[in-house]
């Protein structure tokens, strides 16, 4: 038994653990934002311009047609603007006709592959609209054979969709400007992961309805973001562009997969790939494997990758590393020139920044967790003495004392560390749409007041970690509540324009299952767990189910009104096992905790308590 430091004043905590009691309640299931089939039509015409009539014939297939008109000499394009209910990934079509006189349809896209390198367009999808009723539907490509003329994306991530009557010049003589087009219908393929009530082997839900839809807005980004390569799952980058993503990303869009879905084939796939090309100095592209393997409990893929990991931290980071100072660095000053690497954001740092030597001292625990597990006893103690000294260079070189802040290239960055660290930022750098990842202009212009949603988990995390999780529910209501009502709304942007729903942004699940159902993961396949829930002032219960290998571990707990009872319940697989706590914090001399009805712990008496689920 493991007591929490979450102080609720002095408590009468009763604990039960109950084997057998499944706590799952179909409530969860009305916050799901997944489309229900495939085909999603649109639901509204937010806007319509030029010589337009009978728009409203769009959303429905009815055989009755929306007309967009326009004379040789009309300056305005005909123009429909469809809306979907959310935002969808997917191929759109017409379903029963697209046909005019000798006429075009263009859309606008956003950005999409098209705009960033792959140019077959100019960020609008062409289509030179054939006499007779047809189909058309948006594939990537150009017609008539034809490489260079009338091209389209296909694949697009959206909510609104732009349809007007319009031609490039580089499309002449295929397409002209002006005619009349008759349209049936519009809607869309949706591609991505379908993440249905069936498919869900996690869920989330507590009595702050807002958090809660956060958790499912969260789910519906991510699996936007899971899709098919060569008849397999994988996580891309954004749901709009089909290329790996920036492999930090996986330490947020991993996780929330593993709470939501079966489906960590798609990380599994991910990493293979980047561990396939490691270069003969140790170096690979970032990954985080040990999330996968504590989720999945995917011994054979841990062994087949280990030579990997040994290479990369036996021989990579040392020849990165400054040994005199114990810290990386990054840029020109060591014989490999690391100045050129991606970063995330594309921050152009250098030197010993805080940022890699803390995911670095991370990297090397996990691996010396890795390591113990496969009973490579030799490397453990070696990594872990390495976290150490890396861990307290870190603490000793890079606090910035003055300013209760951890210098990242004699600045401050997010995440904030420690309590003061936090407290620091949640002056300096708190907007009503976040908290700013920089709190100085000094590295690019704007960063004071530039808000990332990936890198906000880090902080997030570790003000429920730090027992301030007021500021953490404070952090996410601005951050979340503010996509949550802007445009697009539901799905979670990566930043500014590039992705307006980016799995790396999804860190609202996972620290919702985390903490405020408090489930995490201790063993590999989550066969053994912690169930540590975080009670938020003025929060009455939570509940849900993680995923683990045999089946579910559900959790719900409820706290009194008066705020001095807690009751919660876990209900976890056969042969596993885990430690419960419950917030009693400083309290924990008055109180009282009892499992299954029978005393554990007494006004102050001690003890841990150990149930074995048989
Ligand atoms: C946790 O936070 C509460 C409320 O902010 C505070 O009163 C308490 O002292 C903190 N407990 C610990 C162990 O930090
Ligand atoms: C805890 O149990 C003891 C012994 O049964 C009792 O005297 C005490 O009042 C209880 N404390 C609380 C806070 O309920
Ligand atoms: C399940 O949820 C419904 C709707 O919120 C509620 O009415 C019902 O009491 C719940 N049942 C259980 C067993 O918790
Ligand atoms: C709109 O288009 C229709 C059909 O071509 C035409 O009859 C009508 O005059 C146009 N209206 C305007 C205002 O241009
Ligand atoms: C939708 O997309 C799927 C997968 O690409 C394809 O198999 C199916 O035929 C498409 N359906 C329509 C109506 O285009
Ligand atoms: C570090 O970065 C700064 C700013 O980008 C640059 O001016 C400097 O040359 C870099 N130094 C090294 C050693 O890479
Ligand atoms: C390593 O750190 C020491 C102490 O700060 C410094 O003197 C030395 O120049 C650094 N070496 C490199 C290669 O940056
Ligand atoms: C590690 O050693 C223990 C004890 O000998 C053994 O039970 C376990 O199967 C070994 N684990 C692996 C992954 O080889
Ligand atoms: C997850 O999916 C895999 C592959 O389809 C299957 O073998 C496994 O049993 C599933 N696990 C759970 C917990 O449903």
């Amino acid at each position: 038994m493991i007591l929490c430091n979450e102080l609720l004043g002095t408590v009468s905590a009763l604990l039960a653990f109950i084997q057998g009691v499944k706590s799952a309640n179909a409530s969860w299931k009305k916050y799901v934002r997944t489309p229900n089939s495939r085909i999603v039509l649109p639901v509204h015409i937010p806007s319509t311009a030029g010589n337009v009539s009978n728009a409203d014939a769009l959303l429905t297939p009815s055989g009755e047609y929306a007309i967009l008109s326009r004379a040789t000499n009309d300056f305005t394009a005909p123009t429909i603007v469809v809306g979907f209910s959310l935002n969808v990934v997917g191929f759109p079509w017409c379903e029963t006709g697209l046909f005019g006189t000798t006429e075009y349809l263009t859309k606008i896209s956003d950005f999409t592959r098209s705009d960033n390198g792959d140019t077959i367009t100019p960020g609008t999808d062409q289509h030179a609209v054939p006499a007779k009723p047809s189909t058309w539907i948006d594939v990537h490509g150009c017609a008539n054979g034809n490489e260079i003329q009338v091209c389209a994306d296909g694949l697009h991530d959206f909510r609104y969709l732009k349809i007007y009557l319009d031609a490039l010049d580089s499309d002449v003589p295929y397409t002209s400007s002006s005619g009349q087009v008759y349209i049936d219908s519009i809607s869309l393929n949706y591609t991505a992961f379908l993440g249905t009530l069936e498919t869900f082997t996690g869920w989330f839900e507590c009595s702050d309805a807002e958090l809660t839809q956060y958790w499912y807005d969260a789910a519906y980004t991510n699996d936007m973001n899971i899709d098919t390569f060569l008849a397999d799952y994988v996580i891309i980058d954004g749901a709009k562009r089909d290329r790996d993503p920036y492999v930090g990303d996986l330490a947020v869009s991993a996780r929330s997969l593993y709470h939501t879905h079966n489906k960590s084939i798609a990380v599994r796939n991910i990493l293979a790939d980047l561990a396939d090309h490691q270069r003969s100095d140790g170096w690979i592209p970032p990954a985080s494997i040990y999330d996968y393997f504590l989720h999945t409990g995917d011994t054979s893929y841990i062994l087949t990758h280990y030579p990997v990991l040994e290479k990369l931290l036996n021989s990579w980071y040392p020849s990165v590393t400054n040994t005199t100072i114990n810290l990386l660095l990054k840029g020109t000053s060591l014989t490999v020139d690391t100045s050129s690497y991606g970063d995330y954001a594309f921050l152009p740092r250098n030197g010993s920044i805080t940022y890699y030597n803390a995911l670095y001292t991370l990297a090397l625990r996990n691996a010396a967790a890795i390591a113990t597990y496969l009973n490579h006893t030799s490397s453990a103690p070696t990594w872990s003495t390495r976290a150490n000294s890396v861990a307290d260079a870190i603490n000793t070189q890079l606090w910035d004392l003055a300013a209760s802040a951890y210098f990242d290239l004699r600045l401050h960055s997010q995440p904030p560390e420690s309590v003061s660290g936090l407290s620091h930022w949640s002056q300096s750098a708190s907007f009503p749409y976040g908290n700013a990842f920089y709190d100085s202009d000094a590295l690019g212009a704007g960063f004071s007041s530039r808000v990332y949603a990936f890198i906000s988990y880090f902080e997030i995390s570790a003000r429920f970690a730090a027992n301030a999780s007021a500021s953490a529910v404070d952090e996410i209501k601005r951050l979340y509540g503010w996509m949550s009502v802007n445009d697009p709304g539901v799905t979670i942007m990566k930043g500014g324009f590039t992705s307006c729903a980016h799995g790396r942004s999804t860190g609202v699940l996972v620290v919702l299952t985390e903490y405020v159902l408090g489930v995490t993961a201790t063993g590999v396949g989550l066969n053994e767990w912690s169930v540590r829930p975080v009670v938020v002032a003025g929060m009455e219960g939570a509940r849900g189910l993680v995923p683990t290998l045999g089946g579910g571990l559900s959790v719900s707990w409820t706290a009194g009104r008066d705020g001095l009872e807690f009751e919660a319940m876990a209900d976890a697989p056969v042969g596993t096992q885990g430690v419960v706590g419950v917030p009693v914090g400083l309290g924990f001399l008055g109180v009282n905790v009892t499992v299954d009805g029978t005393v554990a712990w007494e006004g102050g008496k001690s003890g841990k308590h150990t149930v074995s689920v048989a």
